[in-house]
């Protein structure tokens, strides 16, 4: 077989066979096809697509390219759930123990922080002792003995997505639909997992900003998952604004924490609780999802999520009173309304950037983050301000870039003198059965 020939034969729009697709692939991991020919390739696919024969065979190849973790001795179907990545989405962090106090297992591989998203490991390690870096023995051993664990990538784990993703950086195909969906599902399906919940965030805060193409990437993601054999049901929710208060790494570990003690924002509230139901029904232990959200509801009010989180920090380094001496800055200042009305529109990721800035979030591959820093976002949508009006508190340390955050703040608020309309936050369901 020739690189050549796979090259042209997906310029010219023809369908790739799975020989193909499996020789061009593992031949890349092996070093055996160079980088010019895979850029052409993953350059031909982002502009002619592939089909869900396609995308399977290419998932699998590419899952198969490392260690697929092996939780078979862990009884019970094991459910994890990924988001395509937000402002203020902390979700992960309450929803795992919730689940797992529920009696679903939750093995659960995260990122880091991309661009003005945060990441669930960095929230983590804001958390004294956390360690994120568990051997693959250790994994599967938690998730058996407590019911869940999070870590990170594992370098053994999916290396043909490190090497592939690393290539579309630089070769302008990052935002392709089906080179997207493989490199989410190839790793989640590497976890162990029986079957999963995406979170597919759409809005100004998500790298999918319109609803059609969210739907399309979740259409697609779940669609690898039947062809895969494997339960994936997809919610697309609200990104329109950061999800609840705070935005910051060890403020949204506080957060996490009011959730799971029955308090905690409306809107984060919501989305973990229809998540955990989902979660719940996939794992065979909630029949529909009202009675999934009543088990998550109970988990949350009688403190036996707060109890599984606790176990969970302890498992993975954290100390008794850990929770208790969470980083916190040192200086505090607001972003006031320049005028009255009302919030009509965030730009999300103008708040993710100035978390960022602040040092929430990475600048470059070598940045270092700052657990303490953040926000805490006191107006939201729909609220109606006065001039002067707080709508945002900074948590930072000194003045560094102090001021680029609050100009960031002040380009995405948006005041105007009308109520806006109100906006979805559990947008749609995507699910696709089992072939039978
Ligand atoms: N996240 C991933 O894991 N892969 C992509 O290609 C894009 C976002």
């Amino acid at each position: 077989m020739r690189a050549f020939d796979v090259i042209r034969a997906k310029r010219d729009g023809e369908r790739l066979t799975d020989g193909q697709l499996r020789w061009v692939l593992d031949g890349y991991v092996a070093g055996q096809v160079p980088d010019y020919q895979m850029a052409a390739l993953v350059m031909a696919i982002y502009l002619n697509g592939m089909d869900a024969r396609e995308l399977s065979v290419w998932t699998t190849a590419m899952m198969e390219s490392g260690r697929v973790m092996d939780l078979s001795a862990v009884p019970g179907i094991k459910v994890d759930k990924h988001s395509t990545g937000g402002v203020g989405d902390k979700v992960s962090l309450p929803l795992a123990p919730l689940v797992a106090a529920c009696g679903v297992p939750v093995p659960m591989i995260s990122g880091r922080g991309l661009g003005h998203t945060g990441g669930t490991l960095d929230k983590l390690e804001s958390i004294p002792g956390f360690s994120v870096n568990l051997s693959a023995d250790d994994y599967a051993r938690l998730v058996g003995e407590i019911g869940l664990c999070l870590i990170g990538q594992t370098e053994d784990l999916v290396p043909a997505d490190r090497k592939l993703y690393a290539l579309r950086d630089v070769t302008a195909t990052v935002a392709s639909i089906p080179l997207i969906a493989s490199s989410i599902m190839s790793k989640k399906m590497a976890e162990g997992i029986d079957a999963l919940v995406l979170d597919v965030k759409v809005g100004s805060g998500a790298f999918m900003k319109t609803e059609a193409d969210a739907r399309t990437l979740a259409e697609t993601m779940v669609g690898i998952g039947r062809e895969m054999g494997r339960e994936v049901v997809a919610r697309l929710t609200g990104m329109h604004q950061p999800l609840g208060r705070m935005v910051g790494n060890a403020l949204e570990v506080v957060e996490s924490i009011q959730i799971l003690k029955g308090k905690g924002p409306a809107d984060t509230v919501e989305v973990v609780i229809e998540l955990g139901a989902e979660m719940l029904v996939l794992g065979g232990v909630a029949d529909d999802l009202a009675a999934g959200r009543t088990r998550i509801e109970a988990a949350r009010s009688d403190g036996s999520g707060l109890d599984k989180f606790r176990q969970l920090v302890m498992a993975q380094g954290g100390t008794a009173d850990c929770l208790d001496n969470l980083p916190s800055a040192p200086d505090r200042t607001t972003f006031t309304a320049q005028r009255a009305g009302f919030v009509s529109a965030i730009d999300t990721e103008g708040v993710g950037v100035a978390g960022l800035l602040l040092g929430a979030g990475r600048e470059t591959k070598e940045s270092t983050i700052d657990p303490a820093v953040g926000l805490e976002v006191l107006a939201k949508i729909g609220d109606r301000v006065d001039a002067g009006q707080p709508l945002v508190e900074i948590h930072h340390r000194g003045p560094a870039r102090l001021d680029d955050a609050l100009r960031r703040l002040g380009d995405a608020y948006v005041i105007a003198d009308e109520a806006p309309a109100a906006q979805d936050l559990l947008i749609a369901r995507i699910t696709g059965s089992l072939p039978a």
